[in-house]
This record gives structure tokens, C-alpha cells and sequence, in this order.
């Protein structure tokens, strides 16, 4: 039996998904952007996904721009602002990357960067954020949840927060979909970064952006998606991508039921393993547990539950290769040692009630081998 518990890191693609994205390539090879027929026809089906996900998220199909990633839509969202008048961005010490290194680049032009510290459960002091505002703060940027050890922040505060400053709002919210609301005006949002990957569906990003916000491209061509996004638009995984956050939505209430049952019981009997707790707040993802396995190399453990097919990470999978302690548990003030104890893992709607047993009996197994 394999076991797949790192669908932070990305979800094996639904059926379904699968299926429109072949059709898709069967039936709709035409550029959208050719005048005859066949364009026309892709045209008609690009703008009626394009009206799928709008209804989803609560925005205007004009607002929707797609790209490669998460990290591109992110990348677009706070470099966009290169040419902004007001040249100071607030971001958290827990975000991706993406989010991180943006704010960086965008130092060598004039900008500076506050980056709010976080308690040990991973959140932001609401209060330091609004002190951290100044007059020429252009952005701010505060993930909706956490990857690595699932924090969920107070978007709704957040972001009447920035509108009370007058301050633009942007939302890496790649890992909250099917879980959190993503309705754009329920949550007063201006920017928010979304992929496809972690919600069953393509590897594809997708930036909202509220009408009135003036960003500069990244990628420069032939002017589609009105010229913010050069390159011909990716239909098929456009329309495979509709689908997932379609099936996501319908599922919502029912899967976040089942994974916070699966989790807390996968949390519940290795909590009873010695030397083991759970890092992060209490109010979490509902398919994420972080768990540190006192005086394991998290690497050691990684590699031999790989070995009996059980795959799980520690901290953010695209950092686990670089052997960087994870900035994020840094943040969190976890100490050196547990930081590299730590094992990170998330269920998906495909994670089933004997999966998780399964686990259990694989950790107790290996934990005792390591420990011997
Ligand atoms: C919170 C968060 N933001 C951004 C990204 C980057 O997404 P992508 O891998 O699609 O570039 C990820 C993916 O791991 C993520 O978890």
C-alpha cells in the first residue's frame, strides 16, 4: 500500500481533471487568439472558464490572470509594483519564497521590506501590522495559510486593516482552497495568488486582480490577457484547472470533515510515540500536522518511511533539498535541534481511514528501528 501524506508539496491530479484536459487538447487546439473558427471556438471556451472560476471566486472574468505557478502569480503580484510611487511592501517571516524573494528583488529598485515576525503559533500581531504602515507603504502581503505547518491568518482583519490605511491587500492563498472561503469580496481582498496543483488539478497559477490596480508585467509578447501576461493562454489546463476549483468548492464542508478526523487521529496515536509533539497553532489546516520526533533526523526519517512507501516531507518540499533549516520553524522560535526533527504531513481527499492506521503502525516501526 502506498501512502502519500505530502499534498502540501502537490495532490496526485483527479480523474476528472484529467479527462477535461484531454478533451480539452483533443477539442480545442485553435489559438484563442486566431480570427477564424477554430480560434473563435477557443475563444468561446477560454472566456466560459474564465466565467466558471469568476462565479467561484466572486470577481470579474477581467480580473482573472493565468500563468505558469504559484510562484509566478506571486512573483507578478509584488513586482507588479516596480514602477509604484510608494516603495515599501509589509510581508510576514513565514511566507513562501516566492513572497520573500520578490520583496527582496525589489529592493535593488528603491523599496524596503518589513517583514512581521510571527508567535509560536505562526501568526501575525495584527496591531504590529498597523504600525508598520507608513505613508509610502504600497502593499501589503500575508499568506492566507501556511505550508509547512498549516497557520491559517486573519484575512478578513488583514485586509479591513489595509483598507482602513488605504493600503493594497495581496494573498498568497495557494494552500487554502477547498478548506477556507475564497470569495474575493467576502474577504475584501485585492491580489491573491492560487495554483492548480495543490487543489487535484494541472500545475498552473492564477493571479486575481481587482479592477483599478495598475501592475507592470512580468513577461512581455504578444499582449494577450491585456498585455499583463504575454503567451498564448494555456487552455487546457485552464479548463482543467475551472474543474478542480469547481470540485473543490462542491466538496468543501465534506472533505474538511474528513481530513480534520484523519488528521487528529494520525495526530492523536503519534503524539503517543516518546519524545514527539505537535509544532504550530491549534487552529490549523485541516489536512496539515507538524510533528517533531525528538532526536530523529527528520532526513533519516523521510527516507526509510520512503522506503516502505510512505512519502512525507519536512517543512516546505521545495526547501527540503537545499538543507536550509526551514525559515518558517525558525520564526516560530522551534530550537535548531527540533527544527531538524521535524516531520510535516498532509492528507488529501484521496487519504483513506486504513491509510492512516497503516501510517501509524509504519512510524511506530520505524521510530524504534532509528532509535535502536
Ligand atoms: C503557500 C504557497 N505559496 C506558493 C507556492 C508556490 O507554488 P508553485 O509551486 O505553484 O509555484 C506554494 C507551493 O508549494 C505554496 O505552498
Amino acid at each position: 500500500m502506498e501512502i502519500y501524506l505530502d499534498n502540501a508539496a502537490g495532490t496526485k491530479i483527479d480523474n476528472e481533471v484529467l479527462n477535461k484536459i484531454n478533451e480539452t487538447y483533443k477539442q480545442f487546439y485553435g489559438n484563442p487568439s486566431s480570427l477564424h473558427s477554430l480560434g473563435e471556438k477557443s475563444l468561446d471556451y477560454l472566456n466560459l472558464q474564465k466565467e466558471k472560476i469568476s462565479k467561484i471566486l466572486n470577481c470579474k472574468s477581467s480580473e482573472l490572470i493565468f500563468t505558469s505557478t504559484g510562484t509566478e502569480s506571486i512573483n507578478l503580484a509584488i513586482k507588479g509594483f516596480i514602477n509604484n510611487q510608494k516603495k515599501h511592501i509589509i510581508t510576514s517571516a513565514i511566507e513562501h519564497p516566492a513572497v520573500l524573494e520578490s520583496c527582496k528583488f525589489l529592493e535593488n529598485f528603491g523599496f524596503k521590506t518589513s517583514i512581521l515576525s510571527v508567535n509560536n503559533e505562526g501568526l501575525i500581531d495584527l496591531e504590529k501590522l498597523k504600525s508598520a504602515i507608513t505613508k509610502d507603504t504600497a502593499l501589503v502581503s500575508i499568506q492566507y495559510a501556511n505550508n509547512e505547518i498549516g497557520t491559517i491568518q486573519d484575512i478578513k482583519e488583514i485586509s479591513k486593516i489595509c483598507k482602513d490605511h488605504n493600503v493594497l491587500f495581496h494573498t498568497d492563498a495557494c494552500q487554502v482552497v477547498g478548506y477556507e472561503d475564497i470569495n474575493v469580496k467576502n474577504l475584501n481582498i485585492d491580489l491573491m495568488s492560487l495554483n492548480g496543483n495543490k487543489i487535484y488539478g494541472p500545475h498552473i497559477g492564477l493571479l486575481f486582480v481587482k479592477e483599478g490596480i495598475k501592475l507592470e508585467p512580468l513577461i512581455h509578447g504578444g499582449g494577450q490577457q491585456k498585455g499583463l501576461r504575454s503567451g498564448t493562454e494555456d487552455l487546457p489546463l485552464i479548463a482543467g484547472f475551472a474543474l478542480a476549483l469547481e470540485k473543490a468548492g462542491e466538496s468543501k464542508n465534506q472533505e474538511v470533515n474528513k481530513l480534520t478526523r484523519l488528521r487528529d487521529k494520525l495526530v492523536k496515536d503519534l503524539l503517543k510515540i516518546d519524545g514527539t509533539y505537535l509544532i504550530g497553532p491549534k487552529n490549523r489546516l485541516c489536512n496539515n500536522a507538524s510533528i517533531v520526533f525528538k532526536d530523529l533526523s527528520s532526513d533519516s526519517l523521510i527516507l526509510s518511511l520512503s522506503d516502505h512507501k510512505f512519502y512525507v516531507s519536512s517543512g516546505a518540499a521545495c526547501a527540503s533539498r537545499t538543507k536550509k533549516p526551514s525559515h518558517v520553524l525558525n520564526a516560530i522560535k522551534l530550537n535548531k535541534k527540533d527544527i531538524e526533527s521535524s516531520i510535516r504531513f498532509t492528507l488529501s481527499k484521496y487519504t483513506t481511514e486504513k491509510e492512516i492506521e497503516k501510517a501509524i503502525e509504519i512510524i511506530q516501526k520505524v521510530v524504534n528501528n532509528l532509535r535502536k
